[in-house]
């Protein structure tokens, strides 16, 4: 394409504003045209505004693709069962190596700022907000308003709450009734649209940064599937060794049906979603439930325990709160002291969130801490059924918006539970539930334990619904559910 006035006018009938070094990358390496349509195929969420850096991830992608179709799926065969590498698998976003955290207060107020500005940006690409002013503009009018802020504060009133919405400059009081919106969480960001009387807005409608209704799904080439596990608690009293026992046979293909035995051998890899050891000192008298009280021999143990997973199958492995790692969000992976005991493995550690991709099917895997924080905060929301509280953080594109809860936060200078990319599977654990479900296309697991209740989450009144796996087939972004109990 040599016309930069044709690509202008090409998005600009798709209603898109293009950059202008957006504009100059595709006349350097776009191919004519088609380049823009490709391009929009290919962005699947479609955007308000397309920067050079959207163009070059797109791109990147293409090139992968178009990799992985030239040289073939580079599956070979060892004893029969199709192995793949790790040449369709990277790690996207991950804080492990990238963190910025000194604990001082002033990281905080970056935190939030990145918060506010990227959410805010989700915010205005929806139609009836790229009006919106900002608070300062606002504040003094008593006219029709829209505009965009961080809840400061929610204090129940009657049919309904006001919230303190603030942005970086000032801040206003709302009125928001239950019937616009009855499930508002401090320090998630909103857009709001209502009538200004005096000091306080009348809220008649609350936007969410929200998912795309539509969007193109990435699926893998050819029949793969990953297991989603989390939760193992190896060295708890409680950990279900005779139901675990039963998987490792059903992973070597000595159990189950004809066609089960057939689909474990198409398995790739393994994601672990946290608490992958009991760890110890987590809660008040745990010590008794320890059947392991070192944490170096809970690991070991955990090191030999998926030594019995055939070593074609590669495994992930994030942190949880129960894990040797700093508590606050986002986690980091394991340390050296604990990864060089599952070396001769093929084990990837990583943080906790993570987004990764797998053959081209986009995975967030986030252990799941402030599941209790959706669960306290919002009406008619439970830890046992995690799948509704999922769709609330895809709504917010936040996985743990709640400063001050059970998720501890820690202030890094950008926010790593933004959910800025919209992934294909979204999996936690945390909660020892099973759950499959989807919202707007996107597959929701909650990866089940292989611990029994303890007498500890009895008392916080955790349900477990454990040993089972979850299988997702990446062809077509199939779920499926294996019982072991
Ligand atoms: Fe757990």
């Amino acid at each position: 394409m040599n016309s930069r006035k044709e690509i202008i006018d090409f998005f600009q009938k798709e209603g898109i504003l293009i950059q202008p070094d957006a504009i100059e990358f595709l006349v350097a390496n776009g191919n004519g045209i088609n380049s823009c349509r490709t391009l929009l195929n290919e962005m699947g969420e479609r955007p308000f505004i397309i920067s050079s850096e959207d163009i070059k991830h797109v791109f990147e992608k293409i090139g992968e693709k178009k990799e992985r179709a030239a040289t073939g799926s580079r599956m070979n065969r060892v004893g029969g069962r199709k192995t793949i590498k790790k040449e369709g698998f990277r790690i996207l976003q991950d804080v492990t190596g990238n963190s910025t955290c000194q604990g001082e207060l002033g990281d905080f107020v970056m935190l939030f700022r990145d918060r506010f500005e990227k959410l805010g940006a989700l915010i205005r690409k929806r139609q009836e907000m790229r009006n919106a002013l900002p608070l300062r503009r606002v504040m003094h009018r008593d006219d029709e308003i829209t505009t965009i802020g961080m809840v400061k504060d929610v204090i129940p009133a009657k049919n309904g709450v006001v919230v303190e919405l603030e942005d970086s400059e000032a801040s206003i009081t709302a009125y928001i009734p239950k019937d616009v919106d009855p499930l508002l969480v401090v320090d998630e960001v909103i857009g709001i649209s209502g009538k200004k009387r005096g000091d306080m807005v009348t809220v008649k409608s609350v936007v969410r940064p929200e998912l795309p209704r539509e969007r193109r799904k990435n699926v893998a080439d050819e029949e793969k599937y990953v297991i989603f596990l989390s939760d193992l608690h190896v060295g708890s009293k409680s950990f279900l060794e005779k139901e675990w026992l039963r998987f490792i046979e059903w992973m070597q293909g000595k159990r189950g049906t004809e066609k089960q035995r057939d689909l474990v051998k198409k398995v790739s890899h393994i994601i672990i979603c946290g608490d992958v050891v009991e760890g110890i000192g987590i809660y008040p008298g745990q010590e008794n439930d320890l059947l392991v009280d070192d944490i170096y021999l809970q690991y070991e143990e955990l090191a030999r325990k998926l030594s019995a997973i055939p070593e074609e199958i590669a495994i992930i492995m994030q942190p949880g709160n129960h894990d040797a790692v700093r508590p606050s969000l986002p986690q980091p992976s394991f340390g050296n002291e604990i990864t060089s005991m599952f070396e001769g493995r093929d084990v990837t550690f990583i943080g906790n969130p993570c987004y990764l991709e797998i053959d081209g099917v986009t995975i967030l895997a986030y252990h799941g801490q402030s599941l209790q924080d959706f669960a306290t905060s919002l009406p008619d929301m439970s830890q046992n059924r995690p799948a509704k509280i999922m769709k609330e953080m895809l709504k917010r594109r936040h996985m743990a918006p709640i400063y001050g809860g059970i998720a501890s936060l820690a202030p890094e200078r950008k926010d790593y539970l933004i959910i800025d990319r919209v992934p294909d599977i979204f999996v936690t654990g945390h909660v020892h539930v099973t759950a499959v479900d989807s919202y707007r296309d996107v597959i929701l697991i909650n990866a089940s334990a292989w611990q029994a209740q303890t007498e500890y989450q009895r008392m916080m009144d955790f349900m477990p619904d454990p040993a089972k796996a979850v299988l997702v087939n990446l062809k077509d972004l199939s779920p499926s559910l294996i019982q072991f109990s």
